[in-house]
């Protein structure tokens, strides 16, 4: 059996093995995927003895730098997010190292919420992991300007800076934000502690903006009620967790799943 997995600490409450799961009945692919618990101390020692059989992998929480550190070679998406999520197993043995989380972002939008993002205005809130991992994938779209914002205006400068020769990107602090904005993505950890980054009711435009959150839960995120009180459209991650899943599916079966019966299945059971 071709053996998969997702690594992170913790672990257990992982949805990649039933997405993965789904994916495989789906396709007709047969292969195991399981949750690995790695230790903090040796992630590189558990991963590269987990390849001496295993053929991919997912990587989670708190691991994406020490697989980007890991991988014998890097997708060029993965060198610019500075951290990875999916390594695969090349003939020969090399590791390969990809990051698709922008990817499944930015197909969750335009795919499955149809919002386009070409010409647009783009607010993206936090300077962290998750949104440099977004940065590549969001540029490529060629929105008009993409503004990062962030509490410590600092890292959001270094990331504009970082990323200037792909597009139009600039940093800034929330409070001289000046809206409307065509889409707002929210890509801090504020959500987590049930927080909302301080943001001017002017950066959204009933019936016209779309914000969308990196985070999912049961019930709207914080981020998503102040949104939808505002009178925007709304989305939250669980879509981008899926599509993420689905281009990581394809990078090591070279069959592309449909995500959309899993994204219901998945919904399904977190709100029932
Ligand atoms: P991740 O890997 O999830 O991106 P991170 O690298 O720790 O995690 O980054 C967390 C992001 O959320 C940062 O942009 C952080 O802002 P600072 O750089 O100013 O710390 C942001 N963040 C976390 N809690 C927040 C809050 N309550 N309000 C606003 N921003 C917050």
């Amino acid at each position: 059996m071709d053996r998969y997995a997702v690594f992170g600490n913790p672990i257990a409450h992982s949805k990649s093995p039933e997405i993965h799961r789904l994916f495989a009945e789906q396709t007709a692919q047969a292969l195991g995927y399981e949750p690995l618990l790695a230790p903090l101390d040796d992630f590189p020692g558990f991963a590269r003895t987990f390849f001496e059989y295993g053929l991919g992998a997912n990587v989670t929480v708190p691991f994406k730098e020490e697989a980007y550190r890991l991988a014998d070679r890097l997708t060029e998406r993965a060198r610019r997010a500075g951290a990875v999520n999916t390594l695969k197993k090349l003939d020969g043995g090399a590791l390969l190292g990809d990051n698709t989380d922008g990817v499944g972002l930015v197909r969750d939008l335009l795919d499955n919420a149809g919002v386009r993002l070409q010409g647009k205005r783009i607010l993206l809130l936090g300077a962290g992991g998750a949104v440099r991992g977004v940065l590549e994938p969001l540029l490529a779209e060629r929105p008009a300007a993409l503004v990062i914002a962030n509490r410590t205006l600092s890292k959001a400068e270094q990331l504009a800076r970082e990323f200037a020769e792909l597009g139009s990107v600039s940093a800034s602090a929330f409070e001289p934000l000046e809206g409307p904005f065509d889409v707002i993505i929210n890509g801090t950890s504020a959500s987590l502690g049930g927080e909302l980054p301080r943001l001017a009711d002017g950066l959204v435009r009933a019936d016209a903006t779309f914000c969308y959150d990196m985070m999912y839960s049961a019930t709207p995120t914080p981020f998503c009620q102040w949104a939808a009180g505002l009178g925007a459209r709304t989305r939250d991650g669980l879509g981008m967790l899926v599509e993420q899943a689905a281009a990581a599916f394809e990078l090591w079966r070279g069959v592309r799943p449909a995500s959309a019966p899993v994204l219901a299945q998945l919904r399904g059971q977190l709100v029932g």
